[in-house]
């Protein structure tokens, strides 16, 4: 897998790479996302009989294959010609959930044609001009998307030194088409609105009729908002540590969410998220599903949907492999036991 990141650095030029690749500032919170899943030490049982194993979980109510989804990630074309459509279907072949980004470079219906009957929900920013998130809401309807995903730690872009030293423009037009010519990083930040409030979001999933995750959760207190706020579920993450710098990583921003909500609604995570035994550690957290963002990303630049399907399907096996050697034959039954403190 880190042998496509490295592909993907050769094979695309050095602006793309870095905003694809980047995080804010320092990028110490980038780093620590893949960091903290590699200090949480596992702790297996032995001799429980793992012949036939279970990766599926249960999400918004309904039974999936394994707990990968693909992240939404902006500007896919930018990647590799398949864009959009290559991660989907490739989404769609592995059983995993594809979130499509509000960013897509892809109209979304074509992308849901795609996909068939496959998993797939939409991610919504709610831009200053909200006629565009309305489209998008409306694009999610006609295409079957099952859930509206709200980010909603982007009140405006974080600090991304590498798109502000690289000029990074680009050179595909979003499907919401925002911006009528190439847009630079300040350009596309200041189309967000800062003034989103908890009030708004209940508005726009009232609106939409879909089931409402939200995406961006860190602080127990924003989680058991969110909860009241009658969401069906909560992403624990930091946007792969692309806004704000030095914020806790989704692994250690986990336990405490997971206590907050208290298997009220569907708690995912994502961030860092590079193996098959990372996605165990955040069930055994408490986690209902992981997402993975850069990776797919890799595979699709390298190989298009032929590459984002061999990320995928390796997280998946690599997964299967740890429910065996970890005596944890369903991925349901993964629990702090199977975690331990480094000695
Ligand atoms: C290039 C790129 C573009 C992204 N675009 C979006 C986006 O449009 N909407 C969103 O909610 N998150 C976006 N994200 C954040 C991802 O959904 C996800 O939270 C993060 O990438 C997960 O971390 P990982 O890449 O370490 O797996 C983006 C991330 C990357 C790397």
């Amino acid at each position: 897998m880190n042998d496509f990141e490295a592909r993907a650095a050769e094979l695309l030029d050095e602006a793309t790479y870095g905003y694809f690749a980047g995080g804010a500032g320092d990028e110490i919170t980038l780093r620590d996302n893949v960091e903290s899943w590699r200090r949480l030490v596992l702790a297996p049982r032995v001799l429980v009989g793992v012949k036939e194993r279970d990766s599926s979980v249960t999400l918004l109510g309904r039974r999936r294959p394994h707990p990968f989804l693909v992240a939404p990630m902006a500007y896919q074309l930018g990647a590799h010609p398949d864009g959009e459509i290559g991660t989907a279907t490739a989404a769609a072949a592995t059983g995993a959930t594809y979130v499509l980004s509000s960013q897509t470079t892809t109209d979304p219906r074509e992308v849901a044609r795609a996909m068939g009957e496959a998993d797939r929900w939409m991610q919504l920013y709610v831009f200053q001009d909200r006629a565009v998130t309305d489209d998008l809401v409306q694009a999610a309807k006609d295409g079957g998307y099952e859930a509206l995903v709200i980010t909603v730690d982007f009140p405006t872009g974080g600090r991304r030194e590498r798109d502000e030293r690289s000029h990074h423009v680009l050179a595909h037009p979003t499907y919401a088409q925002l911006t009528k010519g190439p847009a630079t990083p300040a350009e596309r930040h200041a189309m967000h609105d800062p003034s989103l409030t908890w009030d708004d979001v209940a508005a726009i999933g009232e609106a939409g009729g879909l089931p409402v995750v939200l995406k961006g959760i860190l602080n127990p207190a924003d989680a058991e908002r969110a909860v009241d706020a009658g969401v069906a579920g909560i992403i624990v993450s930091n946007h792969g540590g692309r806004q704000l710098d030095t914020v806790l990583s989704g692994a250690d921003a986990l336990g405490p969410v997971v206590e907050a909500v208290d298997g009220r609604i569907d708690v995912l995570v994502d961030g860092g998220i590079r193996r098959g035994w990372d996605a165990a550690k955040a069930l055994a957290l408490g986690a209902d599903a992981v997402l993975v963002g850069r990776p797919v990303l890799w595979g699709l630049a390298c190989e298009g949907a032929a590459g984002a399907q061999q990320v995928i399907q390796q997280l998946v096996d690599e997964l299967d492999n740890a429910l065996a050697l970890l005596g944890c034959p369903r991925a349901e039954d993964l629990d702090a036991s199977f975690l331990t403190r480094r000695g």
